[in-house]
């Protein structure tokens, strides 16, 4: 009969794991434990606090959908989404850096031609984005995938807004043979992410704000090179320096250059005034 005390809990704990045959599942675990049990002897967590954090565990599950993902929010609102990016992003400069995924991704969104446009029938300042997708030597590379989304000017993704077109503010675009790629889109906004859960009640016992500075988020793809997932945001958002998931770079923080030519507008097929913002991404080879 095993004589269990909290002083010695931990190491049956640990030997329990012995048969564990993936080797990195196992130092997964292994690690993970003993944090968990420092961490409940260092706070000498109690009953109630430990039923409270199941509880918010449960509802964070309940909430969750395909299209609402929670469980991302809490790690995005922690800094664990971006600890993550930073810890795996190190290496040489050249390929641009990384930001959070977030939880509105959607696949398969429709493919448009480069100088297509996203913006339709949205409200909002409209915006040229161009650039070139590149190596880290800046040689271009044709034929890369961006997978592009944002929200509207109401500050909600489409797929949490009934009120808006599937797909909208979504593309997917291949780069020409210079590598390159340019759409026009409205100019984001700030938002606030989700509120009314799990997520938002641990913002509020934290004293926090639930605002994302302006961005738009891209996902970059090309054979033979690791999957880019970053944001790029406004320069001169009031929440930039203060972002509720952390993902701000200052290599990611671009200007929007306001344009007032309806000469130039024309060229675009946008009204002025307009701004135009350039963004040339770098993909890391596969090792
Ligand atoms: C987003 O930018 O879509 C996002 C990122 C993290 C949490 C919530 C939303
Ligand atoms: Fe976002």
């Amino acid at each position: 009969m095993r004589d269990l005390t909290d002083e010695n809990i931990t190491e049956v704990v640990l030997k329990s794991t012995a048969n564990t045959k993936n080797p990195r599942f196992k130092e997964l675990f292994t690690c993970l434990i003993k944090h968990l049990h420092e961490f409940v002897r260092e706070v000498e967590l109690t009953s109630e606090e430990w039923v409270a954090a199941m509880d918010f565990l449960y509802r964070t599950g309940k909430i969750s959908t395909p299209k609402r993902k929670e469980f991302i929010l809490l790690s995005d609102t922690l800094g664990v989404s971006s600890l993550v990016d930073l810890i795996n992003g190190k290496g040489p400069a050249g390929p641009t850096e990384t930001s959070v995924l977030g939880p509105f991704y959607v696949e398969g969104s429709k493919m448009q031609e480069v100088g297509g446009d996203l913006k339709g029938d949205n409200e909002g300042e409209a915006v040229v984005v161009s650039g070139r997708v590149a190596t880290p030597a800046g040689k271009p590379i044709p034929g890369a995938l961006l997978d592009i989304w944002q929200t509207a000017d109401n500050g909600l993704y489409e797929n949490m807004d009934p009120e808006q077109p599937e797909g909208n503010l979504r593309c997917r675009m291949l780069t020409d043979t210079e590598g390159r790629y340019r759409f026009t889109t409205i100019k984001p906004v700030s938002y606030k992410v989700p509120e009314d859960g799990p997520g938002g009640d641990m913002l509020l016992a934290m004293g926090r704000h639930a605002w994302r500075p302006a961005h738009i988020h891209f996902i970059v793809t090309a054979e033979g090179y690791r999957p880019l997932t970053t944001e790029l945001y406004v320069d001169d958002d009031k929440y930039i320096e203060e972002d509720a998931v952390f993902g701000v770079r200052k290599s990611l923080v671009v200007s929007f250059k306001r344009n007032d030519s309806p000469k130039e507008a024309a060229k675009y097929n946008v009204k002025a005034p307009f701004s135009m913002v350039e963004y040339d991404f770098g993909l890391k080879p596969v090792d």
